[in-house]
């Protein structure tokens, strides 16, 4: 990424790195003129190599800091960068007026600025207060872990961070706020460690309770599985869909929403045959991951996985997460 070009930010590890970048571009082949949304703008490493091969990039992101970024790429490309606060999943309607779209690129999770600024909340790693709010509105992570009842609170960490031991941490967490309430990420790592233990080599342990509730706090898979129908409205047969994501349940609904055969319920033959249904997608690409050299640049890309598919002209459908597997919180 042309780093010189950017503010830096606060912190010494510099502006997010763009993952999976060549074969971002390779998906969507980004020729003079096309008009590709960026949804997930954050330091602007993909819309920066967009505009360079010439195309005219409607940025989005919901996190207002990401404001210096993109005002220093719209001075550079003069024009060709369209920067338009707001969350993916209604980029349908927030590019409607710079229409017609060749392509959408997403880039799910949190960026390296939101991981490294301790007063963001995402790490458990830095002392800061627990936010985790990507828009800095709504209810924070703070709010959940000392609102929710024990149990919602263990499904929820069961569901969006697969966290086997969530009802002794949900006990633990509910122990503890009864003291005091629970304020920074430190208290919340060393509650989780405390109830579930750390083993030497193993990831930190507080890593799927912090997961799950940045899930929680910033509805990321509703706003995931939004944003790909929003996606399908949009772009007229041809137009190219790239998404990449960071972990297996992201990953899993990319997959059934280019795919919808795979993963479904088998057909039963004692039943009638029901007519296959038109595809939207179509040249649904083989899943991309990052190879060693990109690895060895940038160990962040080691769970990223990109999925590209290109708009059939079949009707759009209408929003449904059946069969998506879009995780739910149990009684939520
Ligand atoms: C992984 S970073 C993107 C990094 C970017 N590709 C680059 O090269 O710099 C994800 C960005 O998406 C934003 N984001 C996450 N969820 C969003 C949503 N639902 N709507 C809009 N922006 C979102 C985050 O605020 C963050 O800035």
């Amino acid at each position: 990424m042309g780093k010189r070009f950017l503010p830096e930010t606060s912190q010494d590890n510099g502006p997010h790195v763009p993952v999976l970048l060549d074969e971002v571009l390779a998906a969507l082949s980004p020729l003079d003129g096309k008009r590709i949304i960026d949804g997930t703008f954050g330091a602007g490493g993909y819309s920066r190599a967009l505009l360079e091969a010439g195309a005219i990039v409607i940025a989005i992101d919901r996190d207002p800091s990401v404001k210096p970024f993109a005002d220093a790429l719209m001075a550079e490309f003069e024009g060709r960068l369209i920067f338009v606060p707001g969350t993916f999943s209604e980029l349908d309607t927030l590019a409607a007026e710079h229409g017609p779209i060749d392509g959408v690129v997403l880039d799910i999770g949190v960026s390296s600025m939101q991981l490294d600024q301790a007063e963001r909340g995402f790490s458990f790693m830095r002392e800061g207060p627990l936010d985790m709010r990507m828009s800095g509105q709504g209810e924070s992570a703070a709010d959940l872990v000392n609102k929710l009842d024990a149990e919602p609170l263990a499904n929820l960490l069961y569901a969006f961070g697969e966290e086997r031991k969530s009802r002794r941490i949900a006990q633990f967490i509910v122990a503890a706020r009864d003291i005091a309430p629970i304020a920074t990420t430190l208290e919340l790592a060393k509650i989780v460690e405390k109830a579930i233990g750390r083993k030497p080599g193993d990831a930190h342990p507080a890593t799927r309770t912090f997961q799950a509730l940045r899930i929680a706090v910033n509805a990321e898979f509703e706003q995931l599985a939004e944003a790909l129908f929003a996606a399908e409205r949009l772009l007229d047969e041809g137009g190219r869909l790239v998404v990449v994501t960071f972990h297996s349940l992201e990953d899993r609904i990319v997959k059934r929403f280019f795919d919808p055969d795979k993963g479904g319920p088998a057909q039963s033959r004692h039943l009638p045959q029901v007519e296959a249904e038109a595809r939207r997608w179509v040249e649904v690409a083989k899943a991309r991951k990052a190879g060693e050299a990109e690895l060895g640049r940038n160990p962040r890309a080691r769970s990223a996985i990109l999925r590209a598919a290109t708009r059939s002209d079949a009707a759009q459908r209408p929003v449904s997460y059946d069969g998506l597997s879009v995780p739910q919180v149990r009684g939520a």
